[in-house]
């Protein structure tokens, strides 16, 4: 299997927890950095989940800190609402204290800084996987243009071609910052894009969560607790068979394309609707006469992904993560 070298940008997270469980278990990927950003809460919060998580599965790559707030929208009300119904109050199921605390430090450099570093160090090109609201990334694509070239593809989680989970039509990644996804989606770059459509299918159940904690040990254990809470939300407001691993599904696809239905789309941000505002236009006819831009995977294998990290967090069974 030929290497990735990879920067992911986060707002840890539980889903962005798994996904960065799946990602750390791969041989042949190397994480250069991580980044974080608000989102599914304050940026001091998910910065300090991702160094707890990263150094629980032993991600030895520095952790900056990025965005704190839209680039456009006002800051984010993190004191109730359904991010913190789903991942809550700290960001990580309310059981982020018993994770050890983390010895390492913050990166000095914002996250869009640590990126072009990463970036220009990296002796190939970089894929960077985003599973948060995309100010971070846009931040740095608008920053160091001239390392643009450096980036093998931007796979994200966010947006939906025929959903929405923030407003009806709107996902939140793409919803918390429909500029910066807008500046994102009309860079050059090239995108595998992971929204609603496919991810809403890749659900863990509490069985196989329980599997999982049997297979990981103490890392098993809290990824399955941690998911506690999203589990209960989703199955309250939708009787939702178990929680959905949004954030896996870009990383499960740079293991296995297979997992994932792709199609290639003209995908644009409606930055002005009032009821669609953030929603991800998804063109897959040539309807608007653009050039397709983005891949946008439309289903997914899900017992196929559900696998992949019941065998991935057999590598951490032996660490001690736990207080
Ligand atoms: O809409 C799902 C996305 O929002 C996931 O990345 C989840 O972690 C939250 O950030
Ligand atoms: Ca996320």
């Amino acid at each position: 299997m030929s290497k990735k070298y990879l920067i992911m940008d986060v707002d840890t997270g539980c889903d962005d927890s798994m996904a960065l469980m799946l990602a750390a278990a791969q041989e042949n990927f190397e994480i250069l950095a991580l980044t974080c950003t608000f989102g599914n809460n304050e940026v001091e919060k998910t910065t300090y989940n991702t160094l707890k998580v990263a150094q629980a599965l032993g991600i030895d790559a520095p952790v900056a800190s990025g965005a704190k707030r839209p680039l456009i929208d006002p800051p984010m009300d993190f004191s109730g609402g359904l991010g913190i119904a789903i991942h809550g109050a700290d960001g990580l199921g309310n059981v982020g204290d018993t994770l050890k605390e983390p010895v390492k430090e913050k990166s000095r450099l914002v996250a869009a800084d640590l990126m072009a570093k990463a970036i220009k160090e990296a002796p190939e090109k970089v894929t960077i996987i985003a599973t948060g609201p995309l100010t971070n990334v846009a931040t740095f694509l608008v920053s160091y243009p001239e390392l643009q070239d450096k980036i093998e593809q931007i796979a994200i989680m966010g947006g939906a071609a025929y959903s929405g989970n923030m407003r009806f039509y709107a996902e939140a990644n793409v919803g918390h910052d429909p500029e910066a996804a807008q500046i994102v989606f009309m860079s050059g770059v090239k995108k595998a894009v992971f929204g609603l459509d496919a991810t809403m299918g890749v659900f863990i159940t509490d069985e196989e969560r329980e599997e999982m904690a049997k297979a990981g040990g103490e890392t098993g254990t809290f990824l399955k607790n941690c998911l506690e809470p999203y589990a209960a939300t989703y199955r309250r407001l939708a009787n939702y068979p178990g929680a959905v691993l949004h954030d896996s599904l870009p990383v499960a696809w740079l293991i296995d394309e297979s997992v994932a239905d792709m199609h290639d789309a003209y995908i644009e941000i409606d930055l002005n609707g009032i009821q669609t505002r953030g929603c991800t236009v998804a063109d897959f006819i040539g309807i608007t006469g653009k050039p397709v831009n983005a891949k946008m995977a439309m289903s997914a294998d899900r017992k196929k992904v559900i696998d992949m990290h019941i065998e991935a967090v057999k590598k951490f069974a032996d660490r001690k993560v736990l207080k």
